[in-house]
Parts: structure tokens; C-alpha cells; sequence
């Protein structure tokens, strides 16, 4: 039984730097967001019908932000499901291990970027639906 619950997953809003030329937000290690990173990829050139996710992890934290355009993220902990809808470059969604999540319905350009908390490890990964039931019921 591994106990994982969304309610443990969160917006957190990031600093925006206004600057007459644009702005600015930038994260700094364990100031703004609740762990160390290990990783930072972001997922680009995405047609807008892909899904994206279809996984959990089992230790991995990431804070997912929309830096540019928009994109749905579903969550499930095997009992409750939410949907997040991101679309402002200072948010970024914390979600923490042991959830499944989904992504889709992407805008053009949309950039997800993600910050982790580890290394890139293809046994931290529950990638079958089923497997995950069992994890975490
Ligand atoms: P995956 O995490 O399944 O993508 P998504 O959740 O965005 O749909 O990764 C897709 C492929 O990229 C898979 O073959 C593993 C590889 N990959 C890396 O090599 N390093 C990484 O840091 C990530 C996130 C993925």
C-alpha cells in the first residue's frame, strides 16, 4: 500500500519579475519549490492531439509549467481524479510521487517545461495502468 494522496499535488505561484521589456521568473533551488533539482526537461513541437504522461513515479517530484501556450493535466491517486488546465508561465503545478498523470489537449507552441527532483530512471516509472491500481491500492 503506498499512500499518495492529490490533495498532496499544488499550484504554487512563482515569481514574475516585471520589466517594461518583459518579464522574468526564475526559480531558485529550494526557494521556490518544495525539492532539490536533479533534472529540468521540457516537451515541445507537440501536435495537439497527443497525450502525453500516461504514468507515475515512484519517488520522482516535478513542477510542471506551461511556459508558453497551454496544456490539461489530469491527476489520479487511484481514487480521486483532478483536472489542471495551466497556461501562465509563474504557475507551476507540484506534483508529487505516486500520482498518475495525464497531459493533453495542447495549444500550438505550447512548452511544458518540468523540474525533478532526480536523475532520468526508467525504474522509477509505473507506466501500466493496472500495475498502478495494485501500487497503490
Ligand atoms: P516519457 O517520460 O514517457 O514522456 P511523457 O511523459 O512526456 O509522455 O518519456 C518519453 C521518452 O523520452 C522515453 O523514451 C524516455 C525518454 N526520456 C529521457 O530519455 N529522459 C528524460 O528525462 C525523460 C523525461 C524522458
Amino acid at each position: 500500500m503506498h499512500e499518495s494522496k492529490i490533495s498532496g499535488c499544488k499550484i504554487i505561484n512563482l515569481p514574475r519579475i516585471q520589466t517594461e521589456s518583459g518579464d522574468i521568473t526564475s526559480l531558485n533551488n529550494l526557494e521556490n519549490i518544495p525539492f532539490e533539482t536533479h533534472r529540468v526537461y521540457y516537451l515541445y513541437d507537440i501536435p495537439n492531439r497527443a497525450d502525453r504522461g500516461g504514468h507515475a513515479h515512484k519517488k520522482l517530484f516535478q513542477l510542471v509549467v506551461a511556459v508558453s501556450g497551454s496544456f490539461d493535466i489530469e491527476l489520479f491517486d487511484g481514487k480521486e481524479k483532478v483536472k489542471y488546465t495551466l497556461n501562465q508561465p509563474d504557475q507551476g503545478l507540484l506534483i508529487i510521487p505516486g500520482i498518475w498523470r495525464n497531459l493533453n489537449n495542447f495549444s500550438g507552441g505550447g512548452i511544458c517545461l518540468v523540474l525533478a527532483s532526480h536523475e532520468y530512471d526508467e525504474s522509477d516509472y509505473i507506466r501500466e495502468i493496472e500495475e498502478y491500481r495494485n501500487y497503490v491500492s
